[in-house]
């Protein structure tokens, strides 16, 4: 059976986590130190790894003699609880209904003692979508719990929850993960799995994925399998759905130069495309912040995610254009961006954000 990336690689210990140090550091401090709280919130974005550290977490404080805070996986309580059926981690998806009956059967059994370790563990994810009911349910729960039970609770949207909750729970906001760990943890990933790519497509992977490891993963399975297992920057480009980077720059340089008849012959071509305008002005912002990245950082910089063939040129328009220029035209497109979805036309509003950046002697003439 195949296995997505994500589903393959999903951490087993703290340390093959990345991007979370400051929520891993003071889980292992309260491991090691047998400070355990009994009841934790994750909070943050989608695919950052919520879930997976609750799992290491539950693991970890049963474990019989954790390694640096991890879970060892050797010892008989590891080897139980890594089972997918183990009665001491229950994971509860309030998504997928209200749970108001699942949390009535938590209160009945959660004073019975552990099976296996010191610890049963509630893993509730998706917390805000509990019911009202099912909140008050919880909170009695949580007021005063035995001393064996374990609250994870997870989310992404932590501003749902009521503060009769947040106020009892010890909170961790897990954080966007930067392109440059996310792209770390791909070539490894690609490496032990034979999957040839080079450094720019991952990159290109890597920011695709916004900060969301999950997402990045699938993007890298989607492009494993377009490519059979040798990845193109190319391809990349074609599974993103985006447009290619030449046409993007052109346009950019078309911008900065005032030269419009070059802006509405690649801007029409990429309409005839059916591209996606909210992404074609993203892509654009991106272009210009590219910009004064090389700039500032040079164009070896780890920031970029620019094929090498394209990159000189991207620093030639940089070095050669106003500063305060490239800046204004990143700014103006990342405002047309956001308002692209509530525009009734996309088309003419990109055109007018361009022809609104023409130099002051264009548009005298
Ligand atoms: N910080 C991370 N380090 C390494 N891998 C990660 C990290 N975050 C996510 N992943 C990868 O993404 C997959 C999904 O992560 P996880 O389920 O923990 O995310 P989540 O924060 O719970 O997301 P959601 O909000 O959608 O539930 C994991 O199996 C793992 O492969
Ligand atoms: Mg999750
Ligand atoms: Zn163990």
């Amino acid at each position: 059976m195949y296995l997505a990336l994500y589903r393959k690689f999903r951490p087993t210990n703290f340390d093959s986590m990345i991007g979370q140090e400051h929520v891993t550091r003071t889980l292992r401090n309260q491991i090691q130190r047998g400070q355990i709280g009994h009841a934790y919130l994750f909070c943050g974005s989608r695919g950052t790894g919520k879930t997976t550290a609750a799992k290491i977490f539950a693991r970890a404080i049963n474990c019989e003699h954790p390694v640096n805070g991890s879970p060892c996986g050797e010892c008989a309580t590891c080897k139980a609880l890594q089972q997918a059926n183990a009665i001491d981690i229950i994971e509860i998806d309030a998504a997928s209904n209200n749970g108001v009956d699942e949390i009535r059967d938590l209160r009945e059994k959660i004073k019975y003692a552990p099976s296996v370790g010191k610890y049963k563990v509630y893993i509730i994810d998706e917390v805000h979508m509990l019911s009202v009911g099912a909140f008050n349910a919880l909170l009695k729960t949580l007021e005063e719990p035995p001393s064996h039970a374990v609250f994870i609770l997870a989310t992404t949207e932590v501003h749902k929850l009521p503060a009769t909750i947040l106020s009892r729970v010890m909170r961790f906001d897990f954080k966007l993960v930067s392109t440059e760990e996310i792209a770390g943890l791909l070539r490894k990933i690609f490496d032990e799995s034979n999957i040839k790519c080079d450094d720019s497509s991952i990159r290109l992977i890597a920011s695709a994925g916004e900060g969301s490891v999950r997402d990045a993963l699938s993007i890298a399975d989607m492009c494993a399998s377009f490519c059979d297992n040798d990845i193109k920057y190319d391809a990349v480009i074609d599974v993103l759905g985006i447009n290619k980077r030449d046409t993007i720059l052109s346009l950019a340089e078309a911008v900065l130069t005032d030269d419009i008849v070059g802006f509405f012959n690649n801007f029409h071509k990429i309409v005839a495309e059916g591209k996606n305008l909210t992404l074609t002005a993203n892509e654009l912002t991106k272009t210009f912040r590219d910009m004064l990245v090389v700039r500032s950082c040079g164009k070896d910089s780890a920031l970029l995610d620019w094929p090498a063939n394209l990159l000189d040129k991207l620093e030639s328009l940089a070095n050669n254009h106003d500063i305060v220029r490239i800046n204004r035209a990143m700014q103006a497109f990342s405002k047309v961006e956001g308002e692209l979805k509530y525009s009734t036309n996309p088309q003419l509003s990109i055109e007018t954000t361009a022809m609104s950046l023409l130099s002051a002697e264009v548009k005298k003439n």
